[in-house]
């Protein structure tokens, strides 16, 4: 691998992975539509008050009746692969019992259509949107969900399993856990850090039992995991910023990276914990610490730490996206070099997210999204300088190939290289598309 001479563009090897993601519940719609049931995010966004302009996924981009004309885009932006995830209450109404074929059958006309355009399909089990039947029987609180969760990993693998490059049980696991239990700004909705801590116990445990459960059914598909990662950082030098920085870094990264690869939690962040919910089983370390084929990593910003009052903030010198993000290409840089120094038995990585909502508006057919193109150039720019210094990153998936439901933001944010106009379900390439599809087309002339 080489860094090419014109205008710098940085050069990946010939087997890297280009890709765009979306998730079911954020493109999907078809809320009722042949046999599915419905999920936490269905109840949480009917219900008043938790998203901000009031929206819910029934119709979203209405991808379940678009999904044709949606690969046929997918093939115009010349990528290799398309990472997306399933409905669990769409091929299993309740989450347990019986199967809905009709689910099945759209997930492998989806397939059928990836194959044909010579798209690979890399595929999320668990993208945030739990059967309500299970969270009726007490969600990721119960050791009962992660059980059915293997049974639902392993009839995915056995169906799709030779169909698809990758397995990942799950999707930011941090989220479901702080987001979901402990902030509740994310369905369930519930705001109790204690229970927080259980949850992800529960869904690192739920990702060891599918491990095992996909591992017998022997399909060819690689399987792992997608974590949301940052580096903290101290605003300053001084032992609290430093200190504070550690333990949010232990608290974040390393709670889910140290049980898959070291089959234990962080010292430094079970010492903070409210740990008056923790319950872990005696085996339970040992069933979680699974030899995985790849790691996903989404990443977003750095995580910027001041204790001063009022927090000092991060100067944003590349500025804000329209989530209000840093934009810190270098965060990534760092984040890859830090996984690679502290963990040792690594697998292959995947940038399974990346991506920027930015106000888009659409003028004479057109969408001017430069800060965008940007946004994507510096990181791709920050990921060769970390493949440089020896990390094994072999993909890079945009989030997202849509605009979508950007869960409590509604779709009032848009991180889509494709705009969606939502009263027509028109879609439109931003010139950000344009512009992928024509640096994956220099990276392609020069393998
Ligand atoms: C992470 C999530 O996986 C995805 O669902 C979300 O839309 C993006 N980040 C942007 O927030």
């Amino acid at each position: 691998m080489t860094m090419s001479n014109n205008n710098s563009k940085p050069a990946f090897s010939s087997s890297f992975i280009w890709g765009v993601a979306t998730s079911a519940y954020q493109i999907e719609g078809a809320a009722a539509v042949d046999g599915r049931g419905p999920s936490i995010w269905d109840t949480f966004t009917h219900t008043p008050g938790k998203i901000i302009d009031g929206s819910t996924g029934d119709v979203a981009c209405d991808h379940y009746h678009k999904y044709a004309e949606d690969v046929d885009l997918i093939a115009s932006l010349s990528v290799d692969a398309y990472r997306f995830s399933i409905s669990w209450s769409r091929v299993q109404p309740l989450g347990y019992g019986a199967w809905n074929e009709q689910g099945f059958e759209f997930y492998s006309k989806l397939l059928d259509k990836l194959a044909e355009k010579n798209i690979t399909a890399h595929v999320t089990l668990y993208h945030w949107d739990l059967p309500q039947g299970l969270q009726d029987q007490g969600g990721w609180l119960s050791r009962d969900t992660p059980k059915h969760f293997a049974e639902y990993a392993a009839e995915v693998a056995r169906r799709f399993g030779n169909r698809v490059a990758t397995i990942a049980t799950h999707n930011e696991p941090w989220c479901t856990a702080n987001l979901g239990y402990g902030n509740a700004q994310f369905a369930p909705g519930i705001a109790d850090t204690a229970l927080a801590i259980q949850v992800s116990h529960h869904l690192l445990l739920s990702h060891g039992w599918a491990m095992q459960a996909m591992r017998a059914v022997n399909s060819s598909a690689k399987l792992g995991i997608v974590l949301n990662q940052w580096t903290a950082m101290p605003a300053t030098d001084s032992a609290q910023d430093q200190a504070e920085a550690e333990w949010e870094y232990a608290r974040s990264v390393q709670w889910f990276m140290d049980p898959i690869f070291k089959g234990s939690y962080p010292q430094k962040a079970l010492d903070r914990m409210d740990m008056s919910q923790f319950h872990v089983a005696d085996n339970d370390m040992a069933e979680i610490r699974q030899p995985i084929d790849f790691l996903g990593v989404n990443y977003y910003f750095r995580s910027y730490i001041s204790t001063e009052v009022p927090a000092k903030k991060p100067e944003g010198k590349l500025g804000f996206s329209d989530m209000g993000w840093e934009i810190y290409p270098d965060g990534l840089t760092d984040l890859l070099l830090q996984l690679n120094r502290e963990y040792t038995d690594l697998p292959p990585i995947y940038i399974t997210e990346n991506g920027m909502a930015v106000a888009d508006t659409i003028q004479d057919g057109k969408i001017d999204d430069a800060a965008r193109i940007e946004y994507v150039r510096l990181h791709l720019k920050a990921l060769h300088n970390a493949i440089a210094q020896g990390v094994n990153v072999q993909g890079y998936f945009y989030w997202s190939l849509l605009d979508n439901f950007e869960w409590n933001s509604g779709y009032a944010k848009r991180f889509g290289l494709v705009y969606v106009d939502y009263e027509t379900q028109e879609r439109t390439l931003k010139n950000s598309a344009l512009w992928y599809r024509d640096f994956i087309h220099d990276q392609v002339a020069a393998r």
